[in-house]
């Protein structure tokens, strides 16, 4: 099939230049403009389709702090080197997001709890990491010797993230990555996917399975929160039911863990006899 370059190019312009979407991966954008002119045609069609598509996909309702006076006033607590300042600026930048913001009353015994089961990770993986590496803190992990690898499709954030890094010691190992495009290919002991699988299959049916075969970790530690953004449900039981029939025939041994907001299950992928 012949596909319209020109309506593709304007597609991409458009959003790309669109204040809501700018901050998106442009590879994602391609790839969405692609499969909506394939199905509408026309650039003016498509390029709602893909802002649809974009509005699942960034979730910008989910909150952002202000990139630059976030890193500045990271600057300031680090060169102050004071330890509690620079622990409360995280707490205030991980507020700024939902997904970081419902972890915070759990963040003390989050990491512990998970890698008493995984063991201290020296390469961590974070796929679609949103603020989470701010968490670092409470990790209980060196800087000299361990590498955070996150990645997401939100250019400044990424940007923001690697700032972050540096100040902390750490390689800056954050990449602006479409992990439904092209799963990650760096290994690590432990890859986080934190509270984005519903999401991830509902943009992407069927590539969350795919997603998680191909990552190259010993562990995997997949998230989901356990009451609804709006309503209050809980949806322990369903994510649970959820979480099972994705990795169905696999065989990894799951070791579940029941946090107040946070239901979790760390799948160990070591191949059987190892
Ligand atoms: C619900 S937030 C979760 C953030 C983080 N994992 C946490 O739990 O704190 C989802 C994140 O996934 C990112 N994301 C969505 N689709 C993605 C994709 N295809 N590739 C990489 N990142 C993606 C979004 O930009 C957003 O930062």
């Amino acid at each position: 099939m012949t596909i319209d370059e020109t309506a593709v190019e304007t597609v991409v312009t458009a959003i790309k230049q669109s204040k809501k979407y700018r901050d998106t991966s442009e590879e994602t954008i391609r790839q969405l403009a692609i499969e909506a002119v394939a199905t509408h045609k026309k650039a003016r069609p498509a390029e709602k389709a893909v802002r649809r598509r974009l509005h699942s996909i960034m979730a910008p309702y989910l909150g952002d702090p202000d990139y630059d006076a976030a890193a500045e006033r990271l600057n300031k607590v680090f060169v102050d080197g004071d330890e509690a300042g620079i622990r409360a600026a995280c707490l205030d930048l991980m507020h700024t997001h939902l997904s970081t913001r419902e972890r915070l009353p759990i963040l003390d015994a989050f990491y512990r709890d998970i890698f008493a089961v995984t063991g201290p990770p020296g390469r961590l993986l974070d796929i679609a990491c949103g603020l989470n590496p701010l968490a670092f803190p409470w990790m209980g992990l060196p800087a000299l010797g361990t590498d955070f690898v996150a990645y997401d499709i939100h250019e400044p954030r990424i940007t923001f993230l690697n700032h972050y890094f540096i100040l902390q010691g750490l390689p800056p190992l954050a990449f602006v990555r479409d992990v439904a495009l092209q799963t990650p290919t760096e290994s690590g002991d432990v890859a986080l996917f934190l509270k984005e699988m519903p999401r991830f299959e509902r943009n992407y049916p069927g590539r969350g399975r795919a997603l998680l075969d191909g990552l190259d970790a010993r562990w995997l530690v997949v998230s989901f929160p356990t009451i609804s953004t709006h309503g209050g449900r809980n949806l322990t039981n369903r994510y649970r039911d959820f979480f099972h029939q994705i990795i169905d025939g696999t065989g990894w041994p799951v070791t579940e863990l029941l946090f107040d907001t946070e239901l979790v299950f760390c799948a160990d992928k070591r191949p059987v006899g190892q």
